[in-house]
């Protein structure tokens, strides 16, 4: 399904192949949020990444994940059970999320590929998220070597949090978070 979805689409979908175990692994690491709190996945496509967090104890119910592509997320729908699903486009968050699913955003994982993007179109993702999660920021992971946003531009602050060699591409995990807002304490899974 993923390789199909690049032939038909490669800008959106960004790779060839599913997020790998290891890579995984530390966006959950990165991820971690307090008791009551929720993980919002955008762009999660084949559901990887969100299955580790369940793996890892987050509640089926403390899980949001976005994705554009109808086939896609029927099929989240179907291997994360108890899970919100929302078809939809992520630059949309606002209007997708009901306010008491954004009131309780703890963590935000983006899987877009933002860096193939314009910076205007860029600024329309990172404006969404703040929409919907002000001052929480962002895990994006990225196959650039260097970071795949223009932080500076965005008035974000950057911090590469991991990197894996045992990602096809090597992949880095970023943390992006709005420059004048001090980071939100992570915790454990609730
Ligand atoms: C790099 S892939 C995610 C890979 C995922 N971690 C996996 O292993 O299956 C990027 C995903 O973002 C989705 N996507 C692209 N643009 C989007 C948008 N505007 N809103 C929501 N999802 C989007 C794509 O359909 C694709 O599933």
């Amino acid at each position: 399904m993923f390789f199909r979805r690049w032939l038909a689409n490669p800008l959106q979908m960004g790779s060839v192949v599913p997020s790998s175990p290891a890579l995984c692994r530390r966006l959950v690491a990165q991820s971690r949020v307090a008791p009551g709190q929720s993980v919002l996945e955008l762009g999660a496509g084949t559901g990887v990444i969100s299955r580790a967090l369940l793996d890892a104890g987050l509640p089926p119910e403390r899980l949001v994940v976005v994705e554009i592509v109808a086939d896609m997320a029927a099929h989240l729908r179907r291997v994360l059970p108890g899970a919100t699903v929302i078809e939809g486009d992520a630059r949309e968050l606002p209007r997708l999320l009901a306010p008491e699913l954004s009131a309780r955003i703890g963590a935000v994982i983006c899987g877009i590929p933002l860096v193939l993007l314009p910076r205007a179109e860029q600024a329309r993702f990172i404006d969404a998220i703040e929409a919907v999660a002000p001052g929480r920021g962002f895990l994006h992971y990225s196959y650039c070597v260097t970071s795949p946003l223009p932080w500076r531009k965005h008035a974000l602050t950057a911090r590469r949090e991991a990197w894996t060699p045992l990602n096809f591409p090597p992949a880095s995990v970023w943390r992006y978070q709005p420059e004048n807002k001090a980071a939100a304490a992570p915790g454990p899974h609730g």
